[in-house]
């Protein structure tokens, strides 16, 4: 096993969340579970599933097995879109509880704001953690127009914004809104599901410390104090994925990783469903 520090930072309501954890997207059944178990293993805290993976039950069935006490594990789920609305988000979230075999969730998320019902997820949401049934709630997709609607409503701050963001995809504007606002950014599709990762500036970078290009682009995540969730359903991966706390990125390195924006997205526009 092996045992490497971890980055943690603290939600804007004292939460500690880990920066660094594995998403869950695109595996099933033994391959899920078998993923989580490698990465609670390996030292993975932070779990980042969704009601929409369909793999809920066979995330709690991993955490359960690896014998890990539940606090010590931060679990993140997210309501499915087509259980927006504010009874359907608090039934769903009922669920979600269930399938993980959880009594509390740690963060729970908007998964993408879909116009007529995002605002009536968001009171559910408000609601659920009023009632302590979820450490914190936030949400996915907000790109800053979502943001500045949904402070014109909300009465808590989301903890945690969800957004696809990469080197490639520096949403350096975002990233500065949510520091200012004490909203934690997390990157999703940290490592471009693979498509950049032969970038010969990303690789001169890489080989110089001795890394690869994916332990590049998650420790220019953590660097900005990102939190970011890579996914793998690999042992050697996982793990690759993990062993990015035993160097720096130098000042230069940032200069060229910060200028690699191309607004490149794997994932559709949030800004298509303004
Ligand atoms: N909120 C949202 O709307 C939203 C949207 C998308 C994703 N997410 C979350 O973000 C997580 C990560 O995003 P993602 O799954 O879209 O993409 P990603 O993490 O950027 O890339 C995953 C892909 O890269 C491969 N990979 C993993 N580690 C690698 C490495 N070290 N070197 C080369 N290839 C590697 C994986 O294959 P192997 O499994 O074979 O290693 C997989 O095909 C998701 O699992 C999900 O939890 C959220």
């Amino acid at each position: 096993m092996m045992h490497r520090p971890q980055l943690y930072t603290t939600l804007n309501n004292g939460v500690k969340m880990p920066l660094l954890g594995i998403g869950v997207y695109d595996m099933y059944r033994q391959e899920a579970e078998q993923a989580v178990l490698w990465a609670l293993e390996t030292g993975y805290r932070l779990i980042d599933t969704a009601a929409m993976y369909q793999n809920e039950a066979e995330i709690g069935q991993a955490v359960q097995q690896s014998g890990i006490a539940r606090q010590d594990i931060f679990i993140t789920t997210k309501v499915h879109d087509n259980d927006q609305g504010y009874d359907k988000t608090l039934k769903a979230f009922d669920t979600s509880l269930k399938k993980l075999n959880c009594d509390y969730i740690d963060l729970y998320l908007v998964h993408w704001p879909l116009r007529a019902t995002r605002k009536d997820t968001w009171q559910a949401l408000e609601r659920l953690y009023t009632e302590g049934v979820v450490r914190a709630i936030g949400v996915a997709n907000y790109l800053l127009p979502f943001l500045n609607e949904l402070e014109t409503y909300a009465n808590l701050v989301p903890a945690v914004n969800q957004v696809e963001f990469s080197p490639f995809l520096y949403l350096k504007d975002l990233h500065d809104y949510c520091q200012k606002n004490n909203i934690q950014l997390q990157a999703y599709t940290p490592l471009m599901r693979g498509q950049k990762l032969d970038d010969p500036r990303l690789v001169a970078i890489a080989q110089k410390h001795g890394k690869t290009s994916a332990q590049i682009v998650l420790r220019w995540a953590l660097e900005h104090g990102v939190s970011t969730i890579p996914k793998s359903a690999n042992w050697h991966r996982i793990r690759e994925n993990f062993d990015v706390f035993d160097f720096n990125l130098s000042p230069e390195d940032k200069v060229v990783l910060d200028n690699l924006n191309q607004n490149f997205r794997m994932v559709e526009d949030p800004m298509d469903w303004w």
